[in-house]
């Protein structure tokens, strides 16, 4: 069985995109591979967060996605804090990469633009995030395309640390979606969905009401022409709402073009709306009962980073031993 293992930020409410395009995958992967799935707070930290605000997105991430379906009996999701390995085995990485290979990061070119003032943390970012995945020997990593150069990156470091001290580190694959499942924001159709780049209007949140999803949806801009069909040079609007719609159903976009021949923008929205609704409403009810009692989470978090740590020692283990580090006796 393949070992995975992928992070996501606790920062930001999440939304229909982080659903479609990750999470869901999470689950289903679940039954497959040997997963291994953190909330990465200590990425979160590499720019300035409110202590009270990152302890309670840490929370209520870990709620959002154990109400989605991850299963601590069928897979691991835990708090990449509560394993301190993955610091430790960071800074051995951080004397395997280069100061060039790092310069050459695009989303470090990008977050630290117009920025006065840089953590290092930012800038080692990428080592830290390589020493996630080869602390646990992982083959697989499913990822956003964003992430297409922190994984080359990552497979380097682990390549060069093998090549000086002999295999150590498997050298993991990213898994990356194909493009055509892009979730675009509902007002500006040329973006990806976000809660940081994105609008509020048109970023469907997990935990919106359904009244506001329905409303969200509705209010979508699209285009005079009155046909639905895809084309995202003419028409992004209709085109990202076809790949919404598409994504939830798992069905090919040509197929919904059959369905809505010869119908309105209206009928389809209410369409795209009702099956937004109905993806989320039984995850907001998991998420509604879980939520009921917080040392739930907490418990099942612990759960995680148990056997998550478990798995790191020996790892670190080996580590120590090859870099040549004397006997602790
Ligand atoms: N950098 C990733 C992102 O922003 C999150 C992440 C951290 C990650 N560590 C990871 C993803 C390890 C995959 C594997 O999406």
């Amino acid at each position: 069985m393949a070992r995975i293992f992928s992070g996501i930020q606790p920062t930001g409410d999440k939304h229909i995109g982080n659903y479609l395009g990750a999470i869901r995958h999470w689950v289903a992967g679940q039954t497959e591979h040997d997963c291994l799935y953190s909330i990465v707070d200590l990425h979160s930290i590499t720019v300035p967060v409110e202590p009270a605000a990152l302890r309670e997105a840490t929370l209520s991430l870990a709620t959002l996605l154990f109400a989605a379906g991850l299963d601590p009996a069928k897979s691991t999701l835990f708090a990449q804090s509560h394993v301190s390995e993955h610091m430790e085995l960071a800074w051995y990485l951080n004397c395997t990469a280069t100061m060039g290979e790092l310069r050459r990061m695009t989303q470090f070119k990008d977050k630290s633009g117009g920025q006065e003032s840089v953590s290092v943390g930012l800038f080692d970012y990428p080592v830290l995030q390589a020493a996630d995945v080869l602390l646990y020997q992982a083959g697989l990593v499913p990822v956003g395309e964003d992430q297409r150069q922190h994984l080359e990156l990552m497979r380097d470091i682990a390549i060069r640390f093998n090549g000086r001290y002999g295999d150590t580190f498997v050298v993991p694959q990213a898994q990356i979606p194909p493009t055509g499942a892009r979730i675009v924001d509902l007002q500006e159709p040329t973006k990806k969905m976000s809660t940081t780049g994105g609008t509020e209007q048109g970023t469907l949140l997990l935990l919106d009401s359904p009244a506001r999803l329905r409303k969200k949806v509705m209010s979508a801009v699209t285009d005079s022409d009155g046909v639905v069909r895809a084309d995202p040079e003419n028409k992004p609007g209709i085109t990202g709402l076809l790949s919404l719609l598409s994504a939830i159903e798992d069905v090919p976009i040509a197929s919904l073009e059959e369905r809505y021949d010869g119908k309105g923008y209206g009928d389809f929205k209410r369409d795209v709306a009702e099956a937004v609704v109905a993806l989320v409403e039984p995850l907001q009810a998991r998420h509604a009962e879980l939520s009921s009692d917080p040392g739930e989470v907490v418990r099942l978090l612990k759960i995680g980073a148990d056997h998550a740590r478990s798995l790191a020692v020996p790892t670190v283990e080996l580590v120590r031993e090859r870099i040549g580090f004397a006997p602790r006796g």
